[in-house]
């Protein structure tokens, strides 16, 4: 008796196990193409490598590994088999000439807190949609109207920091970043809705990197209650823009771009892409010029150099016998301002990287990433790789007098999925330097060394300053 079921228990043994281990260990699985895969290591079953990588610098593991292995390796970081690419080239193949090879991919978390029809998660036709209806947006000749508006923002944002401590400077600039998004997608009516927006926003925003527990008085439960609050409010502002005769409807922002009837879009593709918008602008942009100010403070001689180029375009405003509020083509003469950001944009790396994942599997370099593998291109170790910029960790904005050579400055991205705002966040940029660098000065009050990532890279504490009109 026990003989003839032994083989029956073993078989079902085996298949419990197999059914497992193709959940727990999808690298197992074997792959069809008969290529080797990148060098590196794997780790141990299902943790792989990720205590190696949160207990220390994330930078330095991956510096490491691409010391160790070269541009493409392999690990295992929570629970996914991952390939690590740092090679302008290699990042060119997946984001721009292989990009419908490599979709992008999030956590499923934030999928369901942005929405799963917001622009980051789509590939194809939809995609292209969205990326046209943005791009229509964002581009220089619909942002051009904006420069009054940014300006009024920055110098209010700027006035509430004056002659007091400041123990988070990122945080102050997340409401000049939130604004000005506000600004770009609503156009002058953002006023109306912004306190609104912001209460439900900021409890939003809270839940986007907790665990996905749908309990009473959990982050995520309280977050995905703000999602549905603000998708009410959004629903609300759109009813009464349909209420506006056309005649009367003079709006060139997003909202109206979406909303262009011929588009077709849903009232929730419409949000999802909204509160996806605010996410992508907020704290980016934010966290750039915390860092910009941390470089400009401890780099006298460019903060100097800076203000000059920023006091000649107050004189030759002043000297025209033009009005002092900027306009697009001052935003466009300021020469070394735009390479400072350029340069922090660089050495901050405030996205070390992006993710992606093979959709079949693909050869690189003659080696093999396997469907479903995560892909990552390391834009930071390629912006301090010193074979592209040489003394990597120096902030030296005037490398960038000479462009950088192709793929090898990606604090935008590159290809089907790059910035769309990148030009709103350069405009955003530069108006609030010109006010900060005419007006105020300002110490570093807090620890000089360290980053923490929040997850975009920043200064120890949000960068504490004491700030002081001049
Ligand atoms: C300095 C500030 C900013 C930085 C460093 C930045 C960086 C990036 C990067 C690297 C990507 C590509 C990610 C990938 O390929 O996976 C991206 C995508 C995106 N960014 Fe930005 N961004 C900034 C500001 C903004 C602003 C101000 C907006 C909108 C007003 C914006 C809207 C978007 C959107 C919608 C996408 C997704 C595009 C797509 O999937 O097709 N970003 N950004």
């Amino acid at each position: 008796m026990d003989l003839f079921f032994m083989p029956l228990i073993l078989l079902t043994i085996y298949l419990i196990y197999a059914l497992l281990a193709s959940f727990l260990f999808p690298d197992r699985r074997r792959p069809r193409m008969k290529l080797p895969l990148p060098p590196g290591t794997l780790g141990w079953p299902y943790v792989g490598e990720t205590f190696q990588l949160y207990s220390q610098d994330p930078n330095i593991f991956f510096a490491s590994k691409a010391k160790r292995y070269g541009p493409i390796f392999k690990t295992h970081i929570l629970g996914c088999p991952c390939v690590m690419i740092s090679s302008p080239e290699a990042a060119k193949f997946v984001l721009v000439t292989k990009s419908h090879l490599f979709k992008p991919t999030f956590p499923a978390s934030k999928e369901r807190m942005l929405g799963k029809q917001a622009i980051f998660f789509n590939q194809g036709p939809y995609h292209s949609k969205l990326r046209k209806l943005v791009l229509r947006a964002f581009m220089p000749d619909s942002i051009r109207s904006n420069v009054s508006d940014v300006e009024s923002l920055a110098v209010d944002s700027l006035k509430s920091m004056e002659g007091r401590s400041i123990d988070n400077t990122f945080l102050e600039l997340k409401t000049y970043s939130f604004n000005v998004a506000l600004l770009s997608i609503f156009g002058k009516d953002e006023i109306k809705y912004r306190e609104d927006l912001k209460r439900c926003y900021y409890v939003l925003e809270k839940g986007y990197n907790s665990m996905p527990i749908n309990l009473p008085g959990t982050l995520f439960r309280k977050s995905m209650k703000a999602r549905r609050e603000l998708g009410q409010i959004l629903a609300k502002i759109l009813a009464t823009r349909r209420q506006m005769k056309p005649e009367h409807d003079q709006h060139h922002d997003l909202l109206s771009s979406f909303m262009d009837d011929k588009e077709g879009l849903s009232d929730d593709q419409i949000a999802d892409n909204i509160i996806g918008v605010i996410f992508a602008a907020r704290d980016t942009t934010a966290s750039v010029l915390t860092w910009i100010i941390k470089y400009l403070a401890e780099n006298p001689t460019v903060l100097q150099a800076v203000t000059e180029e920023q006091e000649a375009v107050i004189k030759s405003k002043d000297e025209s016998g033009k009005q002092r509020m900027l306009t697009w083509e001052d935003t466009k003469n300021m020469p070394l301002t735009s390479r400072v950001i350029q340069e922090t944009l660089r050495l901050a790396s405030i996205l070390s990287f992006t993710f992606r994942e093979a959709v079949e599997d693909v050869e690189y370099g003659g080696y093999l990433i396997p469907k479903g593998w995560k892909v990552l291109p390391l834009f930071r170790n390629i912006h301090h790789s010193p074979d592209i910029f040489p003394e990597p960790e120096k902030f030296d904005p005037f490398r960038f007098e000479v462009a950088p050579k192709p793929n090898t400055f990606l604090a935008f991205g590159s290809g089907a999925h790059s910035c769309p705002g990148n030009e709103l966040a350069k405009l955003e940029m530069l108006v609030l330097l010109h006010h900060l660098t005419t007006k105020y000065r300002w110490s570093l009050t807090g620890p000089r060394e360290g980053i923490q990532y929040g997850p975009f890279a920043l200064p120890q504490n949000g960068l504490p300053i004491r700030m002081f009109r001049r």
